[in-house]
């Protein structure tokens, strides 16, 4: 397979090499991978995420596998392993079902190859479109708010609504980003406080509970995130906390935007109650843990729930940015996303 590199991902010397995430920002340390239960591991931790990201790196794995002489049964296996780790952004299926098909050619390994090489730089043109279609949104000036990480980290491009966010910067808009820092993985405080310096755009850090005087105040003009799964009717799973901010931002009467590539949607999903939202450990509720070491503050026996993904419907959805243009209500009330997969 020919070498392919991205921010946090790359397909060099033959071998996976996957930037670990939960590491970031202090440190910057790259794993070499070379087994489905290592890959697997890597994704149940978080240290590979990202919707469109989680999928390229398992399908970038099951193509070493191929290259490596693994049988037809072993990447079949190998698939349905990758499948299985994290339920909600549907990307990871997306790419799974492409593998599939790929092994049921003639020439199988070869077709795993190219299926991956593909998809690795299929996203990277998806995130260009996306973020051209969106900074179109942006005015002058404006202060945007964004939820979890969804830029380069999480992708092979530029990223999603954080790719957006990228291409009014190098317009020239103006712009400044609040940040939610994104409880509980901190996803915000970590990874796009960390993007976003690395690119130079003006940024604020903030408690995911403090967007609502932010907003009442005054200080918000448009919401941008990303999507883990949008169903067939607009509704969409993002990680938990984004439903919160659809509600405050309709009822401070300010845009609120999803930005998604193709992959990210599923039409064989009814709407938002269909998509399966992943439950993780009750200790990244109880405490915290990265980089700097790891701490709880809740009783060893609280019970706790731990959603990683909320599902904001339609109804307060203002605009759907996807690689193909921008969507309003309307427009997907009308069947768009179906005619689009
Ligand atoms: O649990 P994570 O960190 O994988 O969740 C990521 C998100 O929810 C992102 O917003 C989503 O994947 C879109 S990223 C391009």
């Amino acid at each position: 397979m020919k070498e392919l590199v991205a921010r946090s991902l790359k397909f060099q010397h033959g071998v996976v090499y996957v930037l670990d995430q939960y590491l970031l920002p202090h440190k910057e340390v790259w794993h070499e991978c070379r087994s489905v239960e290592q890959m697997a591991e890597l994704i149940l931790t978080l240290k590979v995420r990202g919707a469109p990201l989680i999928g390229l790196a398992a399908t970038l794995l099951v193509a070493y596998l191929a290259e490596q002489g693994a049988t037809k049964h072993e990447l079949a296996s190998a698939i349905d392993d990758l499948e299985a780790t994290r339920p909600t952004a549907v990307n990871l299926m997306h790419c799974m079902a492409k593998l599939r098909r790929a092994l049921k050619e003639s020439q199988w390994a070869d077709a795993i190859v190219t299926s991956a090489e593909s998809l690795f730089e299929e996203d990277v043109a998806l995130c260009e479109r996306m973020a051209n279609f969106g900074a179109e949104l942006v005015k002058e000036g404006d202060n945007v708010l964004t939820h979890c990480n969804t830029g380069a980290l999480a992708t092979a491009g530029i990223g999603t609504a954080l790719g957006v966010i990228h291409q009014a910067h190098v317009a020239n808009k103006g712009i400044h980003v609040w940040v939610d820092e994104t409880r509980p993985l901190l996803q915000g405080g970590r990874l796009t406080a960390y993007e976003l310096a690395s690119w130079s755009i003006p940024y604020t850090l903030i408690c995911d509970n403090m967007a609502a005087s932010l907003m009442a105040a005054g200080k918000v003009d448009k919401v941008f995130v990303g999507a883990d799964r949008i169903a067939a009717n607009g509704d969409f799973a993002n990680k938990v906390g984004t439903y919160n901010l659809a509600v405050l931002a309709k009822h401070h009467n300010i845009p609120f935007y999803v930005v998604a590539p193709i992959t990210t949607l599923d039409e064989a999903c009814p709407h938002g109650k269909a998509i399966p939202i992943e439950e993780r450990n009750p200790k990244e509720v109880t405490g915290v843990s990265g980089s700097f070491g790891s701490c709880q503050w809740a009783p060893n026996d609280a019970n706790v729930f731990n959603p990683a993904f909320d599902v904001t419907p339609a109804e307060l959805v203002t605009g759907w940015v996807l690689d193909t243009g921008v969507y309003d209500g309307a427009a997907v009330a009308g069947g768009v996303f179906t005619r689009l997969r």
